[in-house]
């Protein structure tokens, strides 16, 4: 009885004792975090957020750069798929990655970029380091240069860039600067802009170059003019930092698509590259691509490899291997890689042709009459519309059709079915 009676009395206690911080629940409101402000959603990947919500059966996703087939479907390559087949078969241990990544990746992905023939390469004058993407891999590059760079902490991004450049580099301790790219009048190229932007930047600057297929304008220099940039770089002493996230992607032929960097390359630049298999091979998820740094030695490459160990090892140790045993695989294997060529190529093809159906729908069907030839022109993954942001506004709000609010859209997320949609919106809001 007494005991029954004191287990009351320390159930009483107990819950009073629980009911005490309910009491004092002022304490759970003023918490630390009420001075953080509501960010705005990623230009890029809001966009999607937008998207998803919409319930309407016309709805298209032209935001973010991420193929699709014909049918509007995500596409796993065919050489990716018997790729992981054999590393499935092979019953390979998940044991940790060295820092900079899985070696039969980085091999192959150096050999892509800088071509079995590139000197530095073949004197083992090459640092390079497997990374989150090329995300991470601007990220990896950001930092260390921010470390290492002697003359500068300045990069100069083009006019525009990427959305994600400009947080990336400051994140990483560059200072953000620009060059003019872009001319409005024209949808291209302003070369004499860009020339006199990097002659005029501080001798020993970081230059940004988008490799091939810029994003997001689609507006890439010609060879001639690559020719010139390597020498004006030169000559004003500047250090470029090549980002090439569509290397095969921009005209279907990956010794094509990397002209500007073996080019620079050739000319004796030490450049920098950051490199993504998520376009090329369709490995968006998996976030594989690699950071690399051409060196003067093979001494100086290990004095370079060692620092880029330090910037890593702090921020995720070393990196996941699946995305890089994928594309090892792909790279490596002769039949592979012959199939992905072909594979990248009919990416590249399939959206060369939405450019010509695209153009053609506003030219012949709707009689548009503005000019529509940079849709053909410009190359790669996107078309830079030139549509200002009240026409992107209308085109989501009365046509159900997502991109982001610089007029960019994703040409591959437009398919045989869905041109003459798109041409039709576009016009509406246009004409
Ligand atoms: C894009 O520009 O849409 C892609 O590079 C995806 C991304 O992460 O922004």
């Amino acid at each position: 009885m007494l005991a029954a009676h004191s287990r009351t009395i320390a159930r009483v206690a107990l819950t009073r004792a629980t009911l005490r911080p309910t009491a004092a629940i002022g304490v759970r409101f003023s918490s630390v975090w009420t001075n953080v402000p509501m960010g705005p959603p990623d230009a890029i990947l809001g966009v999607t957020e937008a998207f998803k919500r919409d319930t309407d059966p016309r709805k298209m996703n032209l935001g973010v750069g991420a193929y699709r087939d014909d049918a509007g479907k995500p596409f796993v390559l065919n050489c990716v798929r018997k790729a992981e087949d054999k590393i499935m078969k092979d019953l390979l241990d998940k044991e940790y990655a060295g820092i900079t990544g899985v070696p039969e990746f980085t091999k192959g992905a150096a050999i892509l970029a800088y071509g079995a023939d590139s000197t530095p390469l073949n004197e083992g004058r090459v640092a390079i380091t497997q990374t989150i993407s090329g995300t991470g891999a601007l990220r990896v590059g950001g930092v260390f240069l921010a470390r290492w760079f002697p003359s500068s902490k300045k990069i100069f991004v083009p006019t525009p860039t990427w959305g994600n450049h400009i947080p990336i580099f400051k994140d990483s301790g560059l200072e953000v600067n620009h060059y003019k790219y872009f001319d409005k009048k024209t949808n291209g190229l302003d070369f004499e802009g860009m020339v006199s932007d990097i002659k005029s930047a501080p001798k020993g600057s970081i230059i940004l170059l988008h490799a091939c297929a810029h994003n997001p304008t689609g507006v890439d220099p010609t060879p001639a003019q690559w020719d010139e940039l390597s020498k004006v770089v030169k000559d004003a002493g500047h250090f470029a930092f090549f980002d090439m996230a569509y290397q095969g992607f921009a005209s279907g032929d990956i010794h094509k698509d990397a002209y500007a960097l073996r080019k620079f390359v050739k000319d004796g630049h030490l450049v920098a590259l950051s490199q993504s298999f998520a376009k090329n091979m369709g490995l968006y998820g998996e976030r594989t691509g690699s950071f690399s740094v051409v060196t003067s030695s093979a001494e100086e490459k290990a004095r370079v490899d060692s620092q880029i160990k330090i910037v890593v090892r702090p921020m995720y140790s070393n990196p996941p291997v699946n995305g890089a045993r994928i594309v090892a695989s792909v790279l490596n294997t002769p039949d592979l890689h012959e199939q992905w060529l072909k594979e990248v190529k009919l990416m590249a093809d399939r959206i060369i042709t939405m450019r010509t159906q695209l153009k053609n729908h506003l030219v012949n069907d709707h009689k548009s009459k503005l000019n529509w030839d940079h849709i053909t022109n410009q190359i790669g993954m996107f078309c830079f519309t030139g549509l200002t942001p009240e026409q992107v506004g209308k085109l989501t709000s009365e046509h159900h059709v997502y991109l982001t609010k610089d007029g960019r859209i994703s040409m591959a997320g437009i398919s045989s079915k869905n041109v003459a949609y798109l041409a039709e919106a576009i016009h509406a809001v246009t004409k």
